[in-house]
C-alpha cells in the first residue's frame, strides 16, 4: 500500500507539474523573461554593431559609385531646386553649374545666406560628402531645405554623377 501511494502521489506531482496551465506559469516567471530581455539586448547590441560597421565602411569619406543612380537620385531629390546646366540659371537653388573647385555661396546673382557664402569651403567629393548628409549641421543656418542623404553609398552615387554632369 505504501509503494502504490507513492505512484500516486509522484503521479500527481507530475501531472500537476507538466500540466498547461502551471507550463505557462513557468514560462512566464519573473526569472526566464529577465533571461529572455538579457538575451534580446545582447542580440541587439551585437546587430547595432554589425550594422555600424557597414555604416562606417561607406560613410567617412567619398568612394566613387554608381553613376545612373546618382543621376535618379538629382532627379528626384535635387532637380526640384538646382539644375547643373549653365544655360538654365538659378532656380530655387543656385546653378550647380561648375560646382567642383568652386568656393561656397559664389555663384553670380543668386541671393545666398550670410552662412552659406562664409562657409568659406571649397565644394569638392569630399566636402560634399560631408555637407549633403546633413547640410543644416555643415552650414548652420543656410536655407536649403534639405534633410539630407542619410545612406553613404547615395552620396556616393550622387557626387559621381554630380562631378561629370556639372563639367558639362
Ligand atoms: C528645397 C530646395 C532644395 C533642395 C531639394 C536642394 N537644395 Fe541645394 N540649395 C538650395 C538653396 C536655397 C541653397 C542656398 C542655401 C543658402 O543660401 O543658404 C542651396 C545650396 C546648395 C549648395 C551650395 C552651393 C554653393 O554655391 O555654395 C549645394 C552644393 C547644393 N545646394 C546641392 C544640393 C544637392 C546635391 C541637392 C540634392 C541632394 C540639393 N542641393 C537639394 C535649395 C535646395
Amino acid at each position: 500500500m505504501r509503494y502504490s501511494g507513492a505512484v500516486y502521489l509522484s503521479s500527481k506531482l507530475w501531472f500537476g507539474a507538466t500540466s498547461p496551465t502551471s507550463l505557462k506559469s513557468l514560462m512566464s516567471s519573473k526569472s526566464i523573461a529577465a533571461k529572455h530581455t538579457k538575451e534580446a539586448a545582447a542580440e541587439q547590441a551585437a546587430k547595432r554593431d554589425r550594422q555600424e560597421q557597414t555604416w562606417d565602411r561607406s560613410s567617412h569619406s567619398f568612394t566613387a559609385g554608381d553613376a545612373k543612380k546618382g543621376a535618379n537620385l538629382f532627379k528626384t531629390r535635387c532637380a526640384q531646386c538646382h539644375t547643373v546646366v549653365e544655360s538654365e540659371g538659378n532656380k530655387i537653388g543656385p546653378n550647380l553649374h561648375g560646382l567642383f573647385g568652386r568656393k561656397t555661396g559664389s555663384v553670380e546673382g543668386f541671393s545666398y545666406t550670410d552662412a552659406n557664402k562664409s562657409k568659406g569651403i571649397t565644394w569638392k567629393e569630399d566636402t560634399l560628402f560631408e555637407y549633403l548628409e546633413n547640410p543644416k549641421k555643415y552650414i548652420p543656418g543656410t536655407k536649403m531645405a534639405f534633410g539630407g542623404l542619410k545612406k553613404g553609398k547615395d552620396r556616393n552615387d550622387l557626387i559621381t554623377w554630380l562631378r561629370e554632369e556639372t563639367k558639362k
